[in-house]
């Protein structure tokens, strides 16, 4: 099975239960303030057709479903699926869950208004030739808006060394250029790990104008004491993430 699929399907039921995620925001990542604060998503009609990609639980689809607009959300896992349909039902909206990878995923026409992705990309193997697909499904105009990790949070840890204090508590990072991969094991212990891959702000930057987008908005928002997207971990980190960017944000038009 492809290891994303395994990773998310596994860790579905815990993601769930550990995270917080606010229903009535549009959030960007973890600790961040959301869309009532950062404004950053374009002006929205009722009518307009939107695209979630890795939607995870769907809460970003659903705000926007809740808006008036016309939500497709793909995501690789059927686990978080299940959680974004069941919320969905609950909250009777209609918003089209398809389980597909990104990288699966086209359609004929260019047929979106706005494009959205939080903090999916980083686990694509190739995300800048996604961002070029992601442009030729744009309306012209059309918008896409993407959150990912930011390349200073996949630094390493680095805690005090109680006895001489000769460290201190924060981010190392070995490169700017090529931050460290944060690997992560499957929980079950058989299969490829996965990985979270972080690109210098650049990269992206010049991903999205080669991609024929105009970069409107770059952003890095700092961490914010009342997160639309939080757990108890992140949380915890929150000093340590107040100090440095942990999502970087574009927000792209065609
Ligand atoms: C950190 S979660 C973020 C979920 C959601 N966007 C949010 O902000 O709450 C990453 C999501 O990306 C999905 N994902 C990872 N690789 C993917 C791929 N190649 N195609 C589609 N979804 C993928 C995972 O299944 C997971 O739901």
């Amino acid at each position: 099975m492809n290891p994303q699929r395994q990773y998310w399907d596994a860790i579905s039921g815990t993601y769930r239960a550990i995270t917080r995620i606010d229903a009535g925001d549009f959030h960007y990542g973890p600790l961040l303030a959301g869309e009532s604060k950062l404004r950053l998503l374009p002006p929205l009609r009722p009518g307009m057709e939107a695209l979630e990609l890795g939607c995870g639980e769907g809460q970003n689809s659903l705000w926007l479903a809740r808006q008036g607009l016309l939500c497709t959300a793909i995501d690789i896992s059927e686990g978080q699926l299940a959680y974004a349909r069941a919320d969905a039902a609950k909250a009777g909206l209609d918003v089209i869950f398809q389980r597909c990878a990104i990288e699966d995923f086209d359609t004929p026409e260019a047929t979106f208004d706005l494009i959205t992705s939080s903090h999916a990309f980083e686990f694509l193997d190739d995300p800048f030739a996604q961002v070029a697909r992601v442009a030729r499904w744009l309306c012209p105009g059309g918008w896409f808006v993407l959150s990912t990790v930011h390349p200073v949070y996949n630094g390493e840890w680095v805690s005090v060394d109680e006895d001489d204090g000769s460290e201190t508590w924060g981010r190392f990072l070995p490169s700017y250029f090529h931050p460290v991969d944060d690997v992560r094991e499957q929980p079950e212990g058989k299969g490829a790990p996965i990985a979270s891959r972080a690109w210098p702000v650049s990269a992206w930057f010049n991903a999205f104008r080669a991609a024929g987008l105009t970069v409107e908005r770059l952003e890095e928002p700092p961490a914010d004491p009342d997160p639309a997207y939080a757990s108890d971990d992140w949380l915890e980190a929150f000093d340590e993430c107040a100090a440095i960017p942990t999502t970087l944000i574009l927000v792209g038009r065609k």
